[in-house]
């Protein structure tokens, strides 16, 4: 088994595993601490099937299940689907998600620790996903922004960009009901490797708590933008097998567009329990 990195200072490719088969436990330590320490891991050529990509998955961590049950598969509610796919007419799962930079459930009390992704149909062009390093966007920025920030605390709405991002499918009472706003420190610092990082997203994060209406909006523009900058992201073109895993505590990920009209695209998506974030200054 061989780790290729896959950018500078973050994300590795996992080469020379099947993972269909036997693996060691050696290999498994190896997996599973290059998906803590750096960020994204990637596996290509995986033949799983549901009850693999669980098992795998749960390598990882415990699983959640996700709060829109009508694109979860029977009977493995662990799976959650992103899919333009129809079944008599009706959406298989969840189209378009995504395409603004976020981490998984930042909108939670308890945010997914990561996100075990499994391309099982993917369009030959399109529908890349772009990671960025979220330890590389804090430790660049200059030192008065760093002490500027460091004390703030953000409010994260999944209501707010669900509404936003799917006014002609809102969420039911039930799922807005189950995810009221939540405030999360600005930057964060991560478990297991003590570094920190900041804590931001588009549309998902609404406000700076205790800012003005202007600042607030300034400052998080401004800190949306640096965070994504070139330097700090990967693009993974995803071949059918492909499994990515990924760590929200120290990433953003962003879907981009595809041909829907010409081209199917199925994912199956795992999600890593929650973890308080813990605040910079704790
Ligand atoms: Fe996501």
């Amino acid at each position: 088994m061989q780790i290729i990195p896959l950018h500078p200072g973050f994300g590795v490719e996992i080469r020379g595993l099947d993972l269909a088969g036997t693996v060691s436990d050696a290999d498994w330590s190896a997996i599973t601490a290059a998906f803590h320490s750096k960020g994204v891991l990637v596996i290509r050529g995986c033949s799983l099937d549901e009850a693999g990509h669980i098992a795998f998955s749960r390598r990882l961590g415990e699983l959640q299940i996700h709060v829109l049950t009508q694109f979860l598969t029977t009977p493995h509610p662990e799976i959650y689907v992103l899919s333009n796919a129809l079944r008599e007419g009706k959406p298989i799962g969840n189209h378009k998600e995504g395409m603004n930079w976020h981490s998984d459930w930042s909108y939670r009390a308890e945010p997914a620790v990561g996100s075990v992704l499994h391309g099982r149909i993917c369009p030959p062009e399109g529908a890349d996903t772009l990671f960025a390093c979220m330890h590389q966007a804090w430790e660049a920025l200059d030192d008065a922004t760093q002490a500027r920030i460091l004390p703030l605390q953000a409010i994260h709405s999944y209501a707010g960009y669900y509404d936003r991002a799917f006014p002609d499918r809102p969420l039911t009472a039930e799922q807005r009901a189950a995810t009221p706003d939540v405030t999360h420190p600005l930057v964060r610092r991560h478990p297991g490797n003590g570094r920190l990082a900041l804590y931001v997203g588009r549309e998902v994060v609404k406000e700076i708590a205790g800012l003005s209406p202007e600042d607030s909006a300034a400052m998080l523009d401004m800190l949306n933008a640096h965070a994504v900058s070139e330097q700090f992201v990967y693009r993974h073109r995803w071949q059918e097998g492909d499994i990515v895993a990924w760590d929200n505590r120290n990433t953003m990920h962003q879907a981009t567009e595809y041909d829907d009209t010409k081209y199917i695209r199925l994912m199956h998506r795992t999600t890593l329990a929650g973890e308080r974030p813990i605040p910079a200054l704790a």
